[in-house]
C-alpha cells in the first residue's frame, strides 16, 4: 500500500518535497499537482509505463490524448514540427502564457504518439501556478497531465477530491494556497486552416481573435459526427446524481415546487443557483461532488452566463445534462 503525502505549498519541507518528487517523476512515479485550472496528474511525458500508470489510475481511454505542460517556450519548442507555422503559436503564447490555454499543434518526432493517442499532433500549455511550473522546471522534462480526477468524475478541484479518487494510489499530492479557476482550459486547435477551439475555458474566444486579428471557431459537435478531439466523445463532468439545467431565470420557491416542476416528487434533489460566472466556474465540479457524496438522486441547476467565462461553465453543465433533461 501506497501512503500518500499531501503538500501544501506553504509546508516549511516544500522545497525538499518537491525535489523528491522531481526525482521520483524522472524514475516513472505519477503526481498530482495544482493549476491555475483543475489539478493535474501528471508524468514524464516521454516515459511510456509511467504515462500508462495515469490511464490505469484515472481508468482513462488510452486513445484520448494527454496534454503536455512546459515551464518553458524552450521545452514548448522542442514538441513542434520543425515545418509547423509557429507565427500564430508564438503570438498566443506571449500572450496567454503562462495561463489557462492549451494549443493544438503538428507534433516533433520527440512526441511519442503514447502521448498523444495515436495522433500526430499535441496539445501543449505552460500553467500558470507556482507549484506546477516549479515542479516541471525542476524535473527539467515536459510533464504529460490530464485532469485529476477518475476518468468520468468532475475534474478535482479541491484536496479533499484527490484524496477522495488517488488516496493510497500516489505518493504526492501537491496543492496550492491559489483557489482554482475550476474548469478546465481552452483547448484551440491550430493545425487547420480555420483555428477552432474545441473546449472553452478561461481564455476566451474573443480574447483570442483579438490577439490573432482573425475569427476563430467555436466546436459545436453534431452527434452523428466523429469528434475532433477523442475527449469529446467520452462522458464528462457527470455527477452520479442526474442533473436538470433550470432557466437563469429561475426563481426558487421551495423544494416542493421545485421537485414538482421536475416531476420528482418524494426524490432528494440538491439546488444550485450561482450568481457570477466566475461563481459557477469555481464551485460548479465541487458542488457536483458535494451533491453525490451526501447521495442525492437529482441536481438541479439555476446557472449564471453574463460572459464568456460563464458559456464555458454553461459548456460543462450541457455535458452533464447530457441524456437528462433540460427544463
Ligand atoms: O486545464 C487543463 O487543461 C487541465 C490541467 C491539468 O492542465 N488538464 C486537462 O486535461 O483538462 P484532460 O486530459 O482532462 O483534457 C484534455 C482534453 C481532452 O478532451 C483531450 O481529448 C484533448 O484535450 N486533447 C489533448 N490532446 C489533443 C490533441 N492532440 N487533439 C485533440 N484533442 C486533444
Ligand atoms: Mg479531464
Amino acid at each position: 500500500m501506497v501512503v500518500t503525502t499531501v503538500v501544501d505549498e506553504t509546508s516549511p519541507d516544500f522545497e525538499e518535497k518537491i525535489k523528491a518528487a522531481s526525482d521520483l517523476l524522472k524514475m516513472g512515479e505519477v503526481v498530482i499537482f495544482p493549476t491555475e485550472t483543475v489539478y493535474g496528474i501528471g508524468a514524464v511525458y516521454s516515459d511510456e509505463s509511467a504515462v500508462k500508470k495515469i490511464y490505469n489510475v484515472k481508468g482513462r481511454p488510452s486513445d484520448n490524448p494527454l496534454i503536455v505542460h512546459v515551464s518553458s517556450l524552450e521545452m514548448a519548442m522542442n514538441l513542434i514540427d520543425d515545418d509547423f507555422d509557429k507565427s500564430d503559436f508564438l503570438k498566443l503564447a506571449s500572450s496567454f502564457w503562462p495561463g489557462p490555454l492549451s494549443m493544438i499543434v503538428k507534433k516533433s518526432d520527440n512526441v511519442p504518439l503514447f502521448v498523444t493517442g495515436g495522433l500526430e499532433t499535441v496539445a501543449i500549455r505552460m500553467p500558470n501556478n507556482r507549484v506546477a511550473l516549479k515542479l516541471i522546471g525542476q524535473t527539467d522534462m515536459p510533464i504529460a497531465a490530464p485532469s485529476a480526477n477518475i476518468s468520468g468524475k468532475p475534474s478535482g478541484t479541491r484536496t479533499e477530491h484527490l484524496m477522495d479518487d488517488f488516496d493510497k494510489k500516489l505518493k504526492y499530492i501537491f496543492t496550492s494556497k491559489d483557489k482554482p479557476i475550476g474548469l478546465e482550459s481552452t483547448v484551440v486547435d491550430l493545425t487547420s486552416d480555420c483555428y477552432t477551439i474545441l473546449r472553452p475555458g478561461a481564455v476566451t474566444k474573443s480574447e483570442i481573435e483579438g490577439v490573432l486579428n482573425k475569427a476563430v471557431a467555436l466546436y459545436v459537435p453534431k452527434t452523428e459526427e466523429k469528434p475532433k478531439s477523442p475527449g469529446l466523445k467520452y462522458k464528462h463532468y457527470s455527477p452520479s446524481a442526474l442533473v436538470y439545467m433550470l432557466p437563469a431565470d429561475y426563481v426558487f420557491d421551495g423544494f416542493d415546487a421545485l421537485q414538482t416542476e421536475l416531476g420528482i416528487e418524494g426524490k432528494s434533489v440538491y439546488y444550485l443557483e450561482y450568481n457570477t460566472s466566475q461563481d459557477m466556474a469555481e464551485n460548479l465540479y465541487a458542488d457536483f461532488r458535494l451533491a453525490d457524496s451526501i447521495g442525492y438522486e437529482y441536481i438541479a441547476v439555476r446557472p449564471f452566463v453574463d460572459d464568456e467565462l460563464g458559456l464555458a461553465a454553461m459548456n460543462r453543465l450541457k455535458k452533464a445534462c447530457e441524456n437528462k433533461t433540460e427544463l
